[in-house]
């Protein structure tokens, strides 16, 4: 018996992997955040599967509701929004089903901030203008920032920002940025990126805040801020270059990158 942690994409039901799918579909026991995980998915649970919300429930309940899986020997698929990796809570019910022997597996999801670039048409990192991106948020009831990751500190390096669970605290994110990135810093929100009732709105530094407010859907919004937004004003990639030397595409006397290749060989030019 094993606990399945699957990522569940940010909304569109069919934005889950086929391996989440399938483990869903091979579970007996389906064990979903009901907040923000989309009822559709739960149409692969198996028919006469147990299926509980875990959005009432605390860490205790959720966990003992794993350990009673485990001692029926029951597969249990466990569905969180997104990807697994940030802010899923997934690390806590790792180290408590470790306390108790119990085995599981993580299976990674589509995280909100591609499907909210996406829903941009938006590469955020481009030649010659951004090359990072910070994936962050600002304090919140549950969770406070650890020192050294305010918003300030990540806004000076002038990265693109990806910024969570803040959308209801727009004004001052608005202005910790201002004095980093100016102005009309190009800046975009997206809400329920990849729900049915998608809202995109491409916005500047300035407008944030009144942009926050013209919207109805105040929760599972992003913001995203930086000049690759824009999607111009940046350079093209060396990659694709047609004189650039690379393993798949030789063009000079590279003794490493001979000028054939034999098919399958790993490479990372
Ligand atoms: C608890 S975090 C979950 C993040 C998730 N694990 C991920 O991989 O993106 C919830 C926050 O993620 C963002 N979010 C989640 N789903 C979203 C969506 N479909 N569209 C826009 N933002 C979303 C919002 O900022 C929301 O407040």
């Amino acid at each position: 018996m094993t606990v399945h942690f699957i990522g569940a994409g940010p909304g569109a039901a069919d934005l889950i992997t086929l391996r989440g799918r399938d483990l869903l579909a091979a579970s007996p026991v389906c064990l979903y955040a009901g907040s923000l995980v989309p009822q559709a998915l739960l149409a692969h649970c198996p028919p006469g599967a147990r299926i509980v919300n875990t959005a009432p429930l605390s860490l205790d309940d959720i966990v003992a509701e794993m350990v009673a899986a485990h001692a029926r020997g029951d597969d249990v698929a466990r569905l969180h929004s997104g990807d697994l990796s940030i802010w899923s809570a997934m690390g806590e019910q790792l180290r408590a089903l470790r306390a108790q022997g119990v085995p599981y597996t993580v299976t990674p999801g589509v995280p909100a901030f591609s499907a909210a670039a996406a829903a941009l048409g938006a590469e955020l990192t481009l030649p010659g203008s951004s090359q990072s991106v910070v994936l962050t948020r600002t304090s919140g009831r549950a969770s406070s920032m650890p020192a050294g990751e305010d918003l300030a500190n990540f806004a000076a390096t002038g990265a693109v920002l990806a910024i969570h669970l803040s959308v209801h605290v727009a004004q001052q994110v608005q202005d910790t940025l201002l004095p980093h990135y100016g102005p009309d810093c190009p800046a975009a929100i997206v809400w329920r990126a990849s729900w049915d009732d998608e809202q995109v709105v491409r916005t500047r530094v300035a407008d944030l805040a009144a942009t926050a407010q013209t919207n109805t859907l105040q929760r599972s919004a992003l913001i995203l801020v930086g000049p690759t937004l824009a999607q111009e004003g940046f350079g093209f990639s060396r990659l694709y270059a047609d004189d650039y030397d690379r393993r798949y595409r030789p063009r000079g006397d590279e003794p490493r990158f001979p000028h054939s290749v034999p098919s399958g060989e790993p490479s990372d030019a």
